[in-house]
């Protein structure tokens, strides 16, 4: 467990027809990052937004934008993600042909780098890159869709991954963030910052409560509440 909690609203549950507001009011109500989930319909069976909408959300908020890349091939849209101002790209690297090339290259270009583990990817994929990554993000779902349910045998690949990271961390004191995604809610926050997590995106979690009402600031101040219990 670490006693840093950061939590990233994926934009993916936001009202896309007022999204600007709409990132506004999550760093108002203490988002830490905004999560910017990209959906190309062949990696993943979706289609979301590109770096044109990470452009125009960029002067609405001063928080990092955490881009999580569900797209294949990688290469093209990092540059393209950079310029829009991404400050986090995290990538699945079934998806790209040379995953270290491709983390240099998000490093190159300005932007901290990550790589995504789907469910049933090993977290064998970290072993040799573990010196290019600033984020391992955990997939709690099958990428494509907000709203599904955690699988909760994430849990051990999170206590799993925490361990390479301390390990790594107390050899060469390089700090690495542990997000994980997926139907993060305040029922199992506990055990997910419990098996390690510092980073939690929440979509529907966060965005399925009016924010006129305050919905949003309570939304993720319970999660930060449920992490402590
Ligand atoms: C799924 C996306 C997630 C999604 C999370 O492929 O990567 O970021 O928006 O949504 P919830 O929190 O609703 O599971
Ligand atoms: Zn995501």
């Amino acid at each position: 467990m670490t006693s840093t909690l950061r939590i990233a609203p994926s934009i993916l549950s936001a009202d896309f027809a007022k999204l600007g507001q709409e990132v506004r009011a999550i760093e108002a109500a203490g988002a830490d990052l905004v999560h910017f989930d990209v959906m190309d319909n062949h990696y993943v069976p979706n289609l979301t937004i590109g770096p044109l909408v990470c452009e125009a959300i960029r002067p609405h908020v001063q928080i990092p934008i955490d881009v999580h890349l569900m797209v294949e091939p990688v290469d093209a849209l990092i540059p393209m993600f950079a310029k829009a101002g991404a400050n986090i790209i995290t990538f699945h690297p079934e998806a790209s042909r040379h995953v270290d090339r491709t983390l240099s290259m998000i490093r190159e270009y300005g932007c901290k780098a990550g790589v995504v583990l789907n469910p049933a990817t090993s977290i064998e994929h970290l072993s040799h890159v573990m010196d290019k990554l600033d984020m391992i993000l955990l997939m709690s779902v099958n990428p494509g869709f907000g709203g599904q349910k955690f699988i909760n045998s994430t849990l051990n690949k999170l206590r799993q991954t925490r361990a390479l990271i301390d390990a790594h961390y107390a050899a060469t004191g390089q700090e690495i963030w542990l997000e994980v995604d997926g139907g993060v809610k305040a029922d199992n926050m506990a055990s997910i910052v419990a098996a390690g997590a510092d980073t939690c995106v929440a979509g529907s979690a966060v965005f399925s409560s009016p924010d006129p009402d305050g919905g949003y600031r309570t939304v993720i101040q319970s999660l930060r509440d449920a992490a402590k219990k």
